[in-house]
């Protein structure tokens, strides 16, 4: 039984209490928030703590799962690793390249420990079909791509966290905090992208300092070309889709479903996701639709590793591209130019 700890008790948070809690193998043995007002996050009986690093020296978890804002997650999981846990660590997982490769040497310096970070819509069922597809080369190389998220984020959400809307305690907007789950399938399915040619924009008119809304066209090694397209100014959440073309066969992901796309335009249905609830669910903030399914699947892995030492699960290193992604992307917005993208 390995015993994890919770850092940061905002609205992610119960999803990650709800996957520790029904995991036999995991206790909770204790919550952290500054914020006092959270101690009802988690179940009344789990020791709560307002400094992490005092939960830690008494509560001695295995794990930490690191739910805070953008910029604390590299400090926090460097200080955690260094009194001597294992890190599960949100998404994204650095607030900038920089700060990202940083991460990733951290990683390299420190073998024997842990270190997740929290992607979790690779273990989607879809998400795992259709890279099996593609890695078995029955259909050709990848020939394009396009991920779009139609999303929809109101004012009070920046209001209510202000940390949301600002470029240092969030490292962006709607990419890093919205979106970096689908570049980073972009780039999980489709390959390494070599440069990027984007737009991005600020289409509402709320009080916040980063974007809203990107539009970038993604060259991969090869001569595949992608098309991103994200937004928080839709009038409401629709689902993410991803499209991948390859030489001799298209597929499809939507509504949490993946499709083989026939010559004809139908669709012919692959699999569909765990535990989606395709309609009613997918205006609640705390929904998770919002999420994907499979942050349990994703903790069940982590967990398994540290407890055996396979390395089977996102590591830090894994999760650098979508950052050295966004970071061209954003260039690219500033300078109107195609922009490389530093290869892992
Ligand atoms: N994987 C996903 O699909 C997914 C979905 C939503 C959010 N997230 C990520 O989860 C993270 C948290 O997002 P959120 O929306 O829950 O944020 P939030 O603002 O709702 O919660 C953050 C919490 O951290 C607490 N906190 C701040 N500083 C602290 C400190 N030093 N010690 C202890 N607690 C502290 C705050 O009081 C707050 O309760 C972000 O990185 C976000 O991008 C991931």
């Amino acid at each position: 039984m390995k015993k994890a700890a919770v850092i940061g008790l905002g609205d992610i948070s119960g999803t990650h209490i709800a996957a520790i809690t029904d995991n036999p193998n995991i206790t909770l043995a204790a919550v952290c928030d500054i914020d006092e007002a959270k101690r009802d996050a988690a179940p009344q009986d789990v020791p709560f703590y307002t400094d992490y690093q005092e939960m830690i020296l008494r509560e001695r978890p295995d794990v930490v799962h690191i739910c805070l804002p953008h910029y604390l997650h590299v400090p926090v999981s460097q200080t955690a690793v260094g009194m001597g846990v294992h890190v599960f660590c949100e998404k994204p997982m650095a607030l900038n390249s920089r700060e990202a490769r940083q991460f990733v040497e951290f990683e390299r310096e420190n073998p024997d420990v842990h270190m997740g970070i929290c992607l979790q819509n690779r273990y989607n069922n879809s998400v795992v079909m259709l890279k099996e597809l593609i890695d078995s080369g029955r259909y050709g190389r990848v020939t394009g791509t396009r991920g779009l998220v139609p999303w929809s984020r109101p004012k009070e959400y920046y209001e209510r966290k202000p940390w949301r809307g600002r470029w240092e305690t969030a490292g962006g907007g709607c990419m890093i905090n919205q979106s970096v789950h689908t570049l980073d399938l972009l780039y999980f399915l489709g390959g390494p992208i070599t440069s990027v040619k984007a737009s991005v924009s600020q289409l509402l008119d709320y009080d916040i300092e980063v974007e809203d809304t990107v539009t970038a066209r993604l060259d991969y090694a090869g001569s595949a070309r992608g098309l991103f397209m994200a937004t928080n100014a839709n009038y409401k959440n629709e689902s993410v889709q991803i499209r991948v073309q390859l030489e001799k066969a298209e597929f499809l992901i939507v509504d949490s479903i993946l499709y083989q796309v026939e010559p004809d335009g139908g669709r012919k249905m692959l699999i569909r996701d765990d535990g989606q609830k395709l309609t009613e669910d997918r205006q609640k903030p705390n929904a998770k639709f919002y999420y994907g399914p499979s942050h349990g699947k994703a903790i069940r892995d982590f967990y398994e590793a540290v407890e055996t030492g396979s390395g089977n699960y996102i590591h830090v290193k894994d999760a650098l591209m979508s950052i050295q992604l966004i970071d061209a992307i954003q260039e690219s917005g500033r300078t109107g130019k195609t922009v490389q993208v530093p290869q892992i």
